[in-house]
């Protein structure tokens, strides 16, 4: 680490400036905007013990005439009645069609004929839905046309069957660098999820995690996009395109983002609907309480062509780990669509999402939602290790930490990610003035960033 990355990290940290002074001329779509994209709380006038959470970790340039992400926190002290229509199936034998009426639930009110207006929680005239704060940090924090943040990066070669170079690996297992992908998604939560989170960050100066048990009837979905072309993943052919202010280079792999944030390029791109993952707080799951499941747009690479919002097919369901099982004959807590056909899904057959990391699962990563007792605390991580660990494939039950001591978010990696982020930031704060320890601070933290939590980094 040099000493102008200290010094930027720095100042940064330190200053109360108010917007970024951004050109328009700089806003054509490819064009780099030029932007330190500070934490948000270093702006002053969000992410503060006082303000509102910040919307993203940057503000919208002077002039700008897109959409722009406002975070939906005005989280509801009481839950509305509201249907529950996936009551009527079981979720267990009849998969495929609990999963859509979720996914029914979730479009209604939210899809628009203008794409880059569809899911803006300020314009649903049916239903309340919330955003999660503190994502706005570090090196995938939310940007701030629809609120993505960076998730795992993906080779061609796990979302459809690769021709040509990217169907090669080298010595190393690694692809060439052009045949990897950056994806990245924003979350929703219903109003029994959003009453939570408002418990959670009732004081914005101080979350108490000891109040992240989500209700019965809990809703939790994620849009995931995708830089990936067309060309070279053929089944993205009418996904709906966002403009999305990302990394200027779509193949960055999170070691080459440089630890200064004045360094990171970012640009307006676009990018394409790949997944939706989704959640659902429903006790017929038994211990771990939630069921999980996801769609892959378009099918995948054997679906038929279509276009739009609803062109999507679930890919399956899980609702436990299937602890104890030995990598072969069915399992009995992962029900998998038998007409879709993905590269890859989870660790030995369960389910797992396209741009999912093969040795994980939905609820093996998300059973590790928690919160550390103290600040700088480090939990196990969200990644099984060694590969195939059971620790990771347990069903812990809702509202158990995975670490002895640590405060469970009951399978929100939102909450928990949250509150790690809002705790680091504390501390960078303390540190300001003691030059030798924030150093050290920050290269920890830019060693933890190596991996975004989703790849298997840790997020404390
Ligand atoms: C290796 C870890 C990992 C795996 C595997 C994973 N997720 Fe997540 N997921 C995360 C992290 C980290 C977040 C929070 C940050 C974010 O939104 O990117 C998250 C957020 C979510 C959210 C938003 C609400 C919340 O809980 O925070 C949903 C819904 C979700 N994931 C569903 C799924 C589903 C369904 C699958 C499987 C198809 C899945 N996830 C697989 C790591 C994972």
């Amino acid at each position: 680490m040099d000493i102008t990355f200290l010094r930027g990290r720095r100042t940064i940290i330190l200053s109360v400036c108010g917007a970024l002074a951004l050109t328009v001329s700089a806003l054509a779509a490819g064009k780099p905007l030029v932007s330190p994209t500070p934490p948000g709380a270093a702006q002053g006038d969000c992410d503060t013990a006082t303000t509102p959470f910040c919307d993203a970790m940057m503000k919208p340039p002077v002039g700008w005439t897109g959409h722009v992400f406002k975070l939906a926190q005005d989280y509801p002290a009481t839950v509305p009645d509201d249907a529950q229509p996936w009551l009527k199936f079981d979720p267990k034998t009849d998969g495929n069609a609990y999963l859509q009426s979720v996914l029914d639930f979730f479009y209604e009110g939210n899809i628009r004929a203008d794409v880059e207006e569809s899911f803006d929680p300020a314009q649903n005239k049916i239903r309340s839905w919330y955003n999660a704060p503190w994502q706005d940090f570090g090196k995938g924090g939310r940007e701030f046309i629809h609120g993505l943040t960076r998730e795992r990066v993906t080779p061609v070669a796990e979302l459809t069957p690769p021709s040509g170079p990217c169907a090669q690996k080298d010595a190393k297992g690694k692809y060439p660098r052009d045949c990897y992908y950056n994806n990245y998604a924003v979350g929703f939560y219903n109003a029994p999820g959003g009453m939570i989170i408002g418990k959670v960050w009732t004081d914005h100066g101080k979350p108490d995690a000891t109040l992240a048990n989500l209700p019965e009837g809990t809703v939790a979905a994620k849009l995931l996009f995708t830089t990936a072309p067309v060309d070279q993943v053929p089944f993205l052919a009418g996904s709906p395109e966002w403009d999305a202010y990302v990394y200027a280079d779509p193949h960055i792999q999170t070691s080459e983002i440089p630890n200064d944030p004045a360094k990171r390029k970012r640009a307006v791109l676009k990018v394409r609907l790949l997944q939706i993952d989704i959640a659902v707080k429903d006790k017929r799951a038994g211990a771990t309480g939630w069921f999980m499941g996801t769609f892959v747009y378009g099918g995948g690479p054997t679906g038929a062509p279509g276009s739009g919002w609803t062109h999507v097919a679930p890919v399956g369901i899980m609702w436990g780990n299937d602890p104890g099982y030995a990598g072969s004959g069915p399992l009995s807590e992962t029900v998998l669509n038998t007409a879709v056909h993905m590269p890859h899904v989870g660790y030995q057959g369960r389910l797992n999402g396209p741009v999912d990391n093969p040795d994980s699962a939905c609820l093996s990563c998300h059973g590790t939602a928690e919160v550390a007792p103290k600040p700088g605390m480090k939990g196990s991580g969200m990644i099984a290790s060694p590969t195939g660990n059971p620790k990771w494939f347990r069903n812990v039950p809702s509202g158990t930490p995975f670490d002895d001591g640590f405060i469970s978010t009951d399978y929100s990696l939102q909450i928990s990610v949250g509150i790690a982020n809002f705790n680091e930031q504390q501390t960078l704060r303390k540190l300001a003035h003691d030059t030798m320890a924030l150093r050290r601070e920050l290269d920890r933290k830019a060693k933890l960033e190596r991996l975004s939590p989703r790849e298997g980094g840790s997020i404390d």
